[in-house]
């Protein structure tokens, strides 16, 4: 029995993973690293400064941590100006046809995101006030594939894990599901998420029904 649905926030409710994308393009461009889109996809669900470990790990030189910190935070204030644009159509195709419908079963909705800039995402998209609970990058110590995310807003909905079902389209968050106890529903490809079951390319796919398994 379901009775809260746990969702990740960028590359699932919000089309925001691009822009993930296009912020790291330029750092990488600039320091002369290779960076692509297959490469990227290793970056979902992985929190900023994990995220550049990966990308310096093609870079000809070693970073400083002071290097980090600064090529970091040009990332976030590249990232944060294409935030700018976004808005109520960038929500992903059936996301609110879904909520609307779970939260009309009194299914508890949550978003637990890796990301320090969840609620400016969800302000701007106007669905922020469509979740009862929020946990985000600022509230966490440990990154998916860690389970804090994922058992911190469970327990703030107060709904034990094994009644939680999470919907992820990184594989760090699908492996942070599963070590948290929760169902998963997987958002890809086979072959991007492979091994998880059940999966759809998009929550326009996706009902209630299909979802928590009950009408
Ligand atoms: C996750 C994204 O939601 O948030 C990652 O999938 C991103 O790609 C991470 O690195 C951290 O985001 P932010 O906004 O704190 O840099
Ligand atoms: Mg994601």
């Amino acid at each position: 029995m379901i009775d809260a649905v746990i969702f990740d926030l960028d590359g699932v409710l919000v089309r925001t993973d691009g822009l993930h994308y296009r912020a790291w393009k330029v750092i990488a461009d600039a320091e002369g690293i290779e960076f692509d889109e297959r490469i990227n996809d290793q970056l979902r669900g992985v929190s900023r400064m994990e995220s550049l470990e990966i990308i310096l790990r093609r870079a000809t030189r070693a970073y400083t941590p002071e290097e980090k910190q600064a090529l970091a935070e040009r990332k976030n204030a590249i990232y944060r100006d294409l935030l700018q644009s976004l808005c109520p159509a960038d929500v992903l195709p059936g996301v609110n046809e879904l909520l609307s419908g779970l939260s009309a079963r009194d299914v508890a909705l949550a978003v637990a995101s890796s990301s320090k800039n969840a609620r400016t995402i969800l302000d701007r998209c106007g669905l922020t006030q469509r979740f009862g609970v929020i946990v985000d990058g600022n509230d966490i110590s440990r990154s998916k594939p860690d389970p804090q995310v994922f058992l911190m807003a469970a327990e703030k909905l107060g709904i034990p894990p094994e009644r939680c079902l999470v919907v992820e389209d990184a594989e760090a968050g699908i492996l942070a599901a599963r070590r948290a106890g929760m169902h998963v529903f997987g958002i890809g490809t086979p072959r991007n998420l492979p091994g998880v079951e059940p999966i759809a390319e998009s929550l326009s796919q996706v009902n209630v029904a299909t979802l928590i398994g009950r009408n």
